[in-house]
């Protein structure tokens, strides 16, 4: 039988910078989604990729003086490689610069044309480039901004190519009202009615003649094709619409899910089903809007200037340990706080203490009491029956959940099946039976019931974290593949009686919350993208006491040798000596000084400082150095000839 197929998606990202953890969170989410329909059965296609054209690059591009594709093809590489390291498992990723892409477009925009839903006017209103949108005055907040982002927006008056969105307002109300699972979750729909729908909608401006980084309208290719139409146009051009070959596109549009964030589910249930109508092409089966992770309470943004560095988080607690916080902390479709405590405490409380402790538990048992291979002879302990169903409802409850994405319940039902486990650890005392030589058979049957709760428990957790069930087929010597499908999570006494394991270390080591705390504080901080400086300038402190000033301790210090910190891009380690003393400083200035530059130099140190680690490396104080708004950074250094150790005031 020939296998159903699922096609699930996740926004192409603008890489105009690196990507954050928030980016991650999307992609990790919809990577469980298709990894779960992979074991499910289904023929998966799983989309992502990158958003190129538009003003916004074509700036950024400018300011570090390279071509805007010569920018994105860096970032691109980035992103490809955070991908590698989150474990998402793409099965095609597009690029908007793809060839194969730009005739796909071209092909949309002149039949869109040709069938009178595009044609030329004049275009006067307001644009925000960072959110590459149009609005009318009215459509501005309160100071005259964006009223998504709240930045300043600029006038536009060109004569631009439109798009007779208006004619299709009726047909779109009437598909959202009649297909309740379109757009998810529930209360986004009723935004989308109310707020843009009911008070009805405006033809869309479609081409862009100020700028060049984008399409040609291949008729007038003056115009470039606005950078929404351009992106949204993705999903089927990956699938080879409009090429020779369009297999693809027939095999798996439409799409089974569109997965975004919840501030574009506007483009996606609205401009996009009307480009699709005016195709005549059949429209997504569902567009699920996710929430934002923010940092108190405000979105986290690269301009904003508070990301949060996945790659990092990945190095420090592993890739599963990062997945299953993201997708376990936030329930998916609303927003949830970031922060480093929650992470470490999730890690500590969920990975370390239950999941953790139930696998060292069951391997340490089995290597004591029975020399690491459990006997065929097993005599059933009275509470096997209540977890044997206990089990079945889990994987029930799981698929449930997983089927309408509902990621943390799952998670959540997992977790209770994990602490049932260790309980029943706790009841049967297995301590007391191993002294009992008459309880012997029994004691190997407790056993095998925790090796086959964990090997169920494997499989349930596979889509969320794909390393950590191979650790645990490792520990129970499992090999064979029937065991790790999906549907053995559904049938208890898969794994032979005489389960022989393996020890292994820790899986996931507790975590000292307050020294990491510090450390993890110190690292991301420094990892801030110095590329907007001006977005962080902040307003004049507050006026302090001289006796406030007097508390500094600062001294001129000469730098008698300096090298690169290894696992960081941006620090340098240096040896200074001030006065009689010599101490180590680490200061985020190697993408400004080489160590060769700093050799020799007399600097301003903060000597009074509360010492802190950064990247494992202890740092005794501050070098005072100056730096600009456009982001470049000069060492303070004294003016003259003066002895190191000077005291600065
Ligand atoms: O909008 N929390 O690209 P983009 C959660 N190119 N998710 C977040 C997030 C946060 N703080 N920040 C970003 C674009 N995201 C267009 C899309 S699609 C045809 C074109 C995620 O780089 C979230 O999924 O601004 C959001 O919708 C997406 O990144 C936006 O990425
Ligand atoms: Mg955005």
């Amino acid at each position: 039988m020939e296998k159903e197929k699922f096609y699930i998606t996740t926004p192409i990202y603008y890489p105009s910078d690196k990507l954050h953890i928030g980016h991650s969170y999307c992609t990790v989410a919809t990577d469980t989604m298709a990894r779960y329909k992979r074991m499910r059965g289904y023929d998966v296609k799983f989309l992502t990729g990158s958003d190129e054209h538009g003003q916004k690059i074509e700036r950024i591009a400018k300011q570090n003086g390279i071509s805007p594709k010569e920018y994105v093809d860096g970032i691109v590489k980035w992103i490809k490689e955070l991908w590698k390291t989150m474990d998402i498992s793409y099965d095609y990723y597009i690029r908007t610069t793809d060839e194969k892409h730009i005739k796909a477009v071209q092909k949309i925009f002149k039949k869109l044309y040709d069938n009178g839903d595009i044609y030329k006017s004049e275009y006067e209103g307001w644009y925000c480039t960072p959110c590459e949108t149009f609005y009318t005055q009215t459509q501005l907040d309160k100071d005259g901004k964006c009223p998504d982002c709240h930045r300043e927006v600029e006038k536009l008056k060109e004569e631009s190519y439109f798009f007779r969105l208006s004619k299709y307002q009726d047909r779109i109300i009437e598909h959202i009202e009649s297909n309740p699972d379109f757009i998810q979750p529930p209360s986004r729909k009723n935004e989308m009615i109310n707020n843009f729908l009911k008070p009805g909608l405006e033809d869309l401006c479609v081409s862009r003649t100020s700028f060049k980084w984008g399409i040609p309208v291949e008729f007038d290719p003056k115009h470039v094709v606005y950078v929404w139409v351009d992106a949204l146009s993705n999903y089927i051009s990956a699938l080879g619409y409009g090429s020779d070959d369009d297999s693809d596109f027939k095999k798996y549009w439409p799409a089974d899910v569109h997965v975004v964030g919840k501030e574009i589910v506007r483009f996606h249930t609205i401009i996009w089903p009307a480009m699709l109508m005016a195709l005549d092409l059949p429209l997504p089966k569902k567009i699920f809007g996710h929430g934002w992770l923010v940092i108190n309470g405000g979105k986290m943004s690269k301009s904003i200037g508070n990301v949060v560095d996945p790659k990092i988080l990945v190095d420090k607690y592993g890739v599963d340990s990062i997945r299953y916080f993201l997708l376990r902390e936030i329930a998916f479709g609303q927003d949830g706080n970031f922060t480093n405590e929650a992470l470490i405490n999730r890690i500590n409380s969920d990975l370390a203490n239950d999941l953790g402790n139930l696998i060292s538990r069951t391997e340490g048992m089995i290597e004591k009491y029975f020399n690491s291979k459990l006997p065929a002879e097993q005599v059933k302990n009275p509470l096997d029956d209540e977890i044997i169903e206990i089990a079945y409802q889990t994987a029930l409850r799981v698929e449930e959940n997983m089927d309408k994405m509902l990621f943390s319940n799952a998670l959540v039902e997992i977790w209770n099946f994990i602490r049932r486990l260790n309980k029943y650890i706790d009841e049967t005392t297995p301590w007391v039976m191993a002294k009992d030589e008459s309880k012997k058979a029994e004691l190997a049957d407790v056993m095998y019931t925790l090796a086959e709760g964990l090997r169920i428990i494997a499989v349930l957790i596979s889509p969320a974290m794909p390393n950590t069930p191979n650790e645990i087929y490792s520990r129970l010597s499992i090999d064979d593949e029937s065991l790790k499908q999906w549907d053995s999570a559904k049938k208890f006494g898969m794994l032979k009686r005489e389960v022989k394991i393996n020890k292994g270390n820790v899986i996931f080591p507790r975590i000292d919350i307050k020294k990491e705390l510090e450390e993890l504080e110190a690292s991301l901080k420094l990892n801030e993208s110095p590329e907007n400086p001006e977005k962080k300038a902040e307003p004049n402190k507050q006026e302090i006491e001289f006796k406030d000033f007097e508390k500094l301790e600062m001294k001129i210090g000469e730098v008698i040798e300096c090298e690169k910190i290894k696992k960081s891009k941006k620090l340098l380690k240096s040896q200074i000596k001030i006065g009689d003393e010599t101490r180590q400083i680490v200061s985020g200035i190697a993408d400004y000084y080489s160590p060769e530059e700093m050799k020799g130099k007399k600097v301003v140190v903060v000597t009074n400082l509360k010492p802190v680690k950064l990247c494992g490396e202890l740092s005794q104080g501050m070098i005072l150095a100056a730096q600009d708004k456009d982001g470049s950074l000069k060492i303070i250094t004294a003016d003259g000839e003066i002895g190191n150790g000077a005291e600065v005031r």
